[in-house]
């Protein structure tokens, strides 16, 4: 069965079971601290389980986009090795919110596997809870006796906390499982070795193929576990592990899920996929990788060098090492496959349909870039392998090569091997642990757990009406962060708005009888309000007034609509492919980063802003679309972004005919931006392009900076036409260039033949030895000019503020009787305390000892006796 009728399959089930069909969310997280990309199709419910949001909906299904590379679900070094774990995965995930349990969860997953999907009875075995000490939780009995009824007693296996307790992360909702595994080996091979001896044993043919979890508790911060308000269950299913099982394969990687990826790769590079084991894992790898980037990239994540975009980034620099050793591919190629995954996924998933041309792109440039970092990084291991004392290259330099040119350690391993040279690795993992405790010391933030002053407290956004209010503190907690001790607070309801959608948190004050607390900082987390506050309100169960500073919101509200009304223009003038990549709008300025190919140039720049500020002059009003439904809104034209998880109930921000999904705050008519000033375009990464503009009072103090630089420059060219000034004056330096290149030259000549007449004769070698007062590139013309002569050798030495500067030249036919100046120099460039390099005929040394010349000149004469 084909996968895409299989997914249709599982959601028409659930449908039947009354579930309601919701697509997957955006494989990005971008509200919450504690995780960086969806990694179970429950994340999106999280603030369900744990009561802070209720559900619309009591039983949900769904086909989730998860990765497991990062945090307490990683797989990443597994993948490609084996043939059924996974970076990116589709998780076929059904859930009830305080409706039905265990024996619903049980019996409904029986039937879909046995009665709908035909599968053998007896191939599958099913595990329990054993139950834990350490967490006072028994035997999960009640699971057993349902399973009792439809499978054999010794098909059901009871498992550790490791298998059968399941947790999002170190913290959160968590709760005993079920899983349920499928043993697709063949019928002598089963005979022989029962298979519930293999299950949870890493077998790749005795797989887990879902797992069903029962939510019931919160693990907090000190590792203790809380009971949740109310009982849920949430199960997933590895989709790409019941598409093997359903096409009669033995490898996810043989499902028509990779096959088109794999094939294609294999036909344009003649590999012949299933006879080289090496061969057979790098292509998994890139069938695998390619998925993952590809869908992250169209979700919004571009590769980088910090967070989740770097987490991606070393994804896709792993398919690149085993495409470029394993398969000797030395060129960009893996971005060539995002047509395969438009033609085999684009109909389900159309993010990436849409953005294929800047998917591609951006992988081609990260490749590009990489394989440069590897030949780069390959020419200085060259360098070290030269150098390296009895076969072995110190740990800190594979350490520098690895973090200064993000060379991988493995592939320098590698290389060292087939050289049969080593390296320290107690020297490298030394250099490696002394880094993460750097990071980690810098990064020293501790949390306590939530103290709960009310219950369900409602948690009320004011703040597009009002910028103050009456509040009381529903939830608080300390953080330390090294030495600064914070305290964050959520309240009943709030003016302050919560960073997100790229406009910053609100700042403000609370006022407690005793005093004036600043907040300093607004968050969200898991749809909770949070408020980052420098003390705690003595009595923290009063009532308080808290505000909002007006001044600062005013500025970022219109630096929002300046965006708004940028992204409209920009679409206008430059086209419909402009997509919004991301944004952050302040009190300060506004930046817009957007999908384009092409540089912006200084007339298309000023068009835009002509056009942004007709828009502000003309004072379009802001009309405001609450709570309506997202079909309402894509039907009055809204944009909307990819990678962005919209509620079913949206806020449409209108300016005339701006119209944006939006949950920030916006001015209520464009004439309060006063106006609008680019500073400046250019582009962030392939494909992608950042505009950074400042509006109102700032736009007003550019202006006023520059006009002041424009009159500082007329006092101090003495003229009001700069314009012909500067001119002027670049022509008349450029003049005096050419004059002084001539000057030089004459003088060099002079030198040059005093030094010629200063020759001494050693033997048979003419020797030049001495203090000069030229600079370096002097010293290098000279004695470049001097090559050519018979049998000499120029030794020059030059002190300008006690930095001395040694040039070692022999002429070329020195050179042929076995003359080294790069060997030579080393010696000489000892008496200036200094160390030098370069090549047999030429080299150069800078030192900081003067005192050492006389002894150096000495030592000159020496070296031809
Ligand atoms: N959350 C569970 C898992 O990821 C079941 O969906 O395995």
């Amino acid at each position: 069965m084909q996968a895409n009728k299989l997914r249709k399959l599982y959601l028409d089930f659930f449908k039947s079971k009354k579930h309601k069909i919701v697509p997957s969310s955006s494989m990005v997280i971008k509200e919450d601290p504690t995780l960086m990309f969806t990694n179970a199709g429950m994340n999106q419910f999280k603030n369900i389980f744990l009561g802070y949001s209720k559900a619309t909906d009591l039983r949900i299904a769904n086909s989730q986009k998860c990765l497991r590379v990062s945090g307490k679900h990683n797989d990443l070094e597994v993948v490609g090795h084996d043939t059924y774990h996974h970076t990116m995965f589709e998780m076929l995930g059904s859930w009830s919110f305080g409706d039905y349990f265990k024996e619903d969860a049980i019996n409904w997953a029986w039937e879909f596997l046995i009665d709908v999907c035909k599968l053998e009875k007896d191939r599958f075995y099913v595990t329990v809870f054993e139950g834990s000490d350490e967490d006072d939780i028994e035997k999960d009995h009640e699971a057993f006796m349902i399973w009792e009824k439809v499978i054999e007693k010794d098909k059901i296996l009871y498992g550790n906390k490791q298998d059968n307790f399941w947790e999002m992360g170190e913290t959160g909702p968590c709760g005993p499982c079920s899983e349920i595994h499928y043993d697709n080996r063949s019928i002598s091979e089963r005979k022989k070795i029962d298979g519930s001896s293999l299950v949870n044993q890493d077998h790749p043919q005795v797989i887990e193929i879902w797992n069903l979890v029962f939510m019931q508790y919160n693990r907090v911060s000190n590792g203790v576990l809380e009971d949740l308000p109310k009982k849920h269950v949430d199960t997933g299913m590895g989709f790409e592990r019941l598409a093997m099982i359903m096409q009669g394969v033995k490898s996810n990687y043989d499902t028509d899920l990779f096959k088109p990826i794999i094939n294609s790769m294999a036909t344009k590079y003649n590999i012949t996929y299933g006879v080289n084991k090496e061969k057979d894992i790098a292509l998994r790898v890139i069938a695998d990788h390619i998925r993952a980037i590809t869908f992250a990239i169209a979700d919004g994540q571009l590769p980088s060098n910090t967070k989740a975009g770097y987490v991606i980034r070393r994804i896709l620099r792993r398919a690149v090492r085993y495409s470029y050793n394993f398969l000797d591919i030395k060129v960009a190629c893996i971005y060539q496959l995002v047509d395969i995954l438009v033609n085999e996924y684009g109909i389900q998933f159309p993010e990436i349909a849409v953005q294929k041309d800047l998917i591609s792109r951006v992988i081609k440039k990260e490749e590009e870039m990489f394989l440069s970092t590897l030949k780069q990084g390959l020419q200085l291991l060259d360098r070290m392998i030269k150098n390296a004392n009895d076969n072995v290259v110190s740990g800190k330099k594979v350490f520098e090569l690895y973090d200064t040119f993000g060379f991988p350690v493995d592939l320098t391993a590698l290389i060292l091997r087939e050289k049969q040279i080593t390296f320290d690795i107690a020297d490298f993992d030394r250099e490696m642990k002394n880094q993460r405790d750097r990071s980690k010391q810098a990064n020293k933030i501790n949390q306590s757990d939530w103290i709960i002053l009310r219950e369900n407290s409602d948690n009320i956004f004011l703040g597009y009406d009002i910028l103050e209010s009456d509040v009381s503190v529903s939830r608080y907690r300390e953080v330390r962060n090294n030495d600064i001790v914070k305290y964050e607070l959520v309240f009943n309801q709030t003016p302050f708005y919560a960073e997100g959608g790229g406009q910053v948190g609100d700042v403000g004050k609370l006022f407690c009888s005793e005093k004036e607390i600043n907040i300093t900082n607004t968050k969200k987390e898991n749809k909770l309000i949070i408020h980052t506050a420098d003390a705690l309100p003595d009595n923290v169960k009063s009532n308080f007034k808290v505000l909002v500073d007006k001044d600062k919101r005013d500025n970022i509200s219109r630096n929002h609509t300046a965006t708004h009304l940028l992204h409209e223009s920009l679409r206008g003038l430059l086209g419909n492919h402009i997509m919004q990549k991301g944004s952050l709008v302040n009190d300060k300025y506004l930046r817009f980063d957007f999908s384009h190919f092409n540089s912006i140039n200084q007339k298309e720049i000023e068009m835009i802003e002509n056009d942004i500020n007709r828009k502000i002059l003309n004072n379009i009003p802001i009309i405001e679309h609450n709570d309506i439904s997202i079909d309402q809104a894509k039907n009055m034209g809204a944009l909307m972004l990819f990678g962005e998880r919209y509620e079913e109930k949206v806020r449409m921000i209108q300016f005339d005919s701006s119209k944006e999904l939006c949950g920030g705050t916006h001015v209520r008519s464009t004439g309060e931006i006063g106006f609008i000033k680019i500073l400046s375009e250019g582009s962030v990464s392939s494909g992608t392009r950042r505009i950074e503009a400042v509006t109102a009072s700032e736009a007003i103090n550019f202006c006023n900076r520059q006009g002041d630089l424009l009159s500082d420059l007329k006092f101090i060219l003495k003229s009001n036409n700069i314009n012909e000034s500067v001119q002027k004056l670049i022509r008349r330096n450029s003049d005096l260039e050419k004059e002084l290149l001539l000057l030089k030259k004459v003088n060099n000549e002079n030198i040059k033949d005093k030094l010629i007449r200063s020759t001494i004769r050693i033997g048979k070698v003419r020797l030049i030895v001495k203090e000069v007062d030229l600079s370096s590139s002097d010293m290098k013309d000279i004695s470049f000019s001097l090559r050519t002569e018979n049998h000499l050798a120029v030794i020059l030495v030059s002190n300008h503020n006690n930095k001395v500067i040694l040039t070692v030249m022999f002429s070329d036919d020195l050179v042929e009787y076995g003359f080294r100046a790069n060997k030579e120099i080393n010696k000489l460039s000892e008496y200036i305390g200094g160390k030098g390099g370069g090549q047999p005929f030429f080299a150069t040394a800078g030192g900081n000892n003067p005192l050492g010349i006389p002894l150096l000149i000495e030592a000159s004469k020496k070296l031809f006796k």
